[in-house]
């Protein structure tokens, strides 16, 4: 993909200087960001990157511990991969576990969250006629263990319809409530929805399981590290994680929580030896990612996790307010609240494909979003993060008035 010229020429003369708030057709806004963040990151010059919820970045720091434990690694490999480094790996799962509000023994460290889901999915051991509870709005990450399990088991899939403009906590309760049956063993769900960032009542939705006798399996691909998460707050049994989103951690690493209650009943092959970070179920892990990723976890500690919250949801409701005036498109996520996230997602008129909108928003003017998969709606979905500023929103803002006008 090339950058669009007239853009890159503008971001080429600025060469290394700070290029947000430099104004210019496309960057009205003059907040920066925060100097250190500028740095951290090493996103092309002039690239607005709006898509963590897809993957997110990395920054230097964690990057560079990657390198520093993969050198180390390599100079002995047996030595230190089952030695000091397998102990390093597995302090990990304490450094997830402060992060998430857990104990140690409760977390399991993964490639991603399909990985997660997986596990949990073959380690309930559903019988035939065992039925699941999820929405019409899962991605197949947090989806296709469930059809698997439908195809190969006789387990049932129940569904709850969320149309993206059901912005009502109580009614998505309410329909979960309804669609319960006496074998109902699971309650799957996202935190925050794919589609639309909608952000769902996980507290209300996990205690209805319990009380229903179900277990509640959350995955949170799109929720750790851009919203301030306690696991024991959001009273999940299982909540379920990639590094590689919002957390900024390398590819290829997930964290899955268990919570204790839950005993055996989420009992899969990959953990039969235990949930260290390295058994003979699991086999050798990825050592310098899951290694980046305590690193990860380390770096949005010193953010704040609570700032960081803060920072994307303002950054979200600028957004929100501003494509209010944009011609053409309509924005389905819900106002800011209870239900808000940092995803934000809008919809277009058939006649402007969101695919194609997409690449003239990256051919164009650097400015990167996501195409929502069109099984839910023709539309964009927007990520703000604690790398972004207010010159990112506007930037993309002003690319959408001029490719809508
Ligand atoms: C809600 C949800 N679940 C699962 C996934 C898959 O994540 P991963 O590729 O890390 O398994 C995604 C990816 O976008 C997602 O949005």
């Amino acid at each position: 993909m090339t950058a669009p010229p007239d853009r890159r020429a503008f971001l080429g003369v600025l060469g290394g200087l700070s290029l947000i708030g430099a104004g210019g057709p496309d960057r009205p806004s003059t907040r920066s960001r925060p100097a250190e963040l500028q740095s951290d990151f090493l996103f092309d010059d002039g690239l607005v990157y709006l898509q963590t919820g897809s993957l997110g970045p990395t920054p230097r720091p964690v990057i560079d511990r990657v390198m520093e434990v993969w050198r180390e690694l390599e100079r002995n490999p047996v030595s230190y991969g089952y030695g000091s480094l397998e102990t390093a790996q597995d302090d990990v799962r304490q450094t997830a576990a402060a992060f998430l509000g857990c104990g140690k023994d409760e977390i399991v460290l993964t490639s991603s969250t399909t990985e997660g889901m997986n596990w949990v999915a073959q380690g309930l051991h559903l019988k035939p006629g065992d039925r699941v509870l999820t929405t019409d709005q899962e991605h197949p990450g947090g989806r296709s263990c469930w059809d698997y399990l439908v195809r190969t088991a006789g387990v049932i899939l129940d569904e709850v319809r969320i149309p993206p403009d059901l912005h009502d906590a109580a009614e998505i309760v309410d329909r979960f409530s309804r669609a319960i049956k006496p074998d109902t063993r699971v309650l799957s769900f996202s935190h925050l929805l794919t589609s639309t960032g909608l952000r769902m009542p996980v507290a209300e939705l996990s205690a209805l399981a319990r009380a229903r006798g179900a277990v509640s399996v959350v995955d949170a691909a799109q929720a750790a590290g851009g919203i301030q998460v306690n696991v024991k707050a959001l009273g999940a049994d299982v909540y379920v994680t990639s590094g590689h989103k919002w957390l900024l951690a390398p590819k290829g690493t997930g964290i899955l929580y268990l919570r204790e209650g839950l005993g055996a009943r989420v009992d899969p092959i990959a953990l039969q030896a235990g949930r260290v970070s390295y058994s003979g179920s699991s086999g050798v892990r990825n050592i310098p990612g899951l290694i980046g990723l305590g690193a990860s976890l380390d770096y949005l500690t010193g953010k704040g996790p609570a700032a960081t919250e803060a920072h994307n949801l303002s950054l979200r409701s600028r957004l929100y307010a501003a494509l209010a005036d944009v011609p053409r498109l309509t924005v389905v996520s819900a106002p800011a609240g209870p239900l808000a996230s940092p995803l934000l997602t809008y919809t277009l008129p058939a006649d402007v494909p969101s695919d194609r909108l997409y690449r003239q928003l990256y051919e164009r003017h650097r400015v990167v979003v996501k195409v929502v998969p069109g099984q839910w709606l023709n539309g964009n979905r927007i990520s703000t993060h604690l790398f972004n500023s207010e010159a990112d929103v506007d930037a993309l803002v002003a690319a959408l008035r001029r490719e809508l006008a």
